[in-house]
């Protein structure tokens, strides 16, 4: 089975709080997502490829580490445009690659819109983003778009999952680590994650009720 990494670290879990927050609009929001997007991606890329190179120092020449190239990001349109802000200032050497990925609101079933990725390679270490890992159908589909790209080395991180969502996205690529904030109660008929933090999108770009 696949490895879930959930971050308990007290500043992840404060911003998810906030986030929670049904008083939050949508400036802190975004600020929220932002944060803790830079926290968990810090915990999902520990153990990155460095190479060594050769450096100048004001004082000497030394041998330092870098990241090793390939670093590929991709963000499930649209709440992974929140997560993405957090995240690409940290890495701006990384492709960057869009999904668009809706939710049938009556089948719950995800269904593509568009879909722009880098070219990929086996080598390459490539992170897929969405925070809201409910039913799975969503992320399971931007994996699969992933892994037919030629990604063989995924990550997925995401700020809230379900029970269900973990189990259905565990089943279908056990050799993929998920990195997540909580691991929450359970889904509503609606498909959403409780407690949870509502819509994502509509709260990171202020589309609630439309
Ligand atoms: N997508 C969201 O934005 N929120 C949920 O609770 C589930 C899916």
């Amino acid at each position: 089975m696949s490895q879930v990494l959930v971050v308990k670290h007290p500043m992840v879990q404060d911003r998810l709080t906030a986030l929670r927050r049904v008083a939050t609009d949508s400036g802190a929001f975004r600020e929220h997502m932002a944060a803790v997007a830079a926290m968990l991606f810090y915990e999902a890329a520990r153990d990155l490829p460095v190479v060594q190179e050769t450096i100048e120092t004001p004082l000497q020449l030394t041998q330092a580490p870098v990241l090793k190239s390939g670093l590929v990001l991709v963000s499930v349109l649209r709440a992974g445009l929140g997560f993405l802000d957090g995240i690409l200032p940290s890495m701006p050497k990384a492709r960057v690659g869009y999904l668009g990925l809706a939710r049938n609101p009556k089948t719950l079933e995800a269904e593509s819109y568009y879909a722009n990725l880098p070219k990929i390679v086996p080598e390459d270490q490539v992170f897929v983003l969405d925070p809201m890992l409910a039913t799975g159908h969503t992320v399971i589909h931007a994996l699969k778009q992933v892994e037919a790209a030629g990604a063989r080395n995924i990550q997925l991180v995401t700020l809230l999952a379900s029970p269900e969502g973990v189990a259905n996205v565990q089943k279908a690529f056990p050799h993929i680590r998920i990195v997540t904030a909580s691991i929450d109660s359970a889904l509503n008929e609606k498909g959403y994650i409780v407690p949870g933090l509502g819509d994502a999108g509509d709260r990171l770009y202020g589309t609630l009720g439309h």
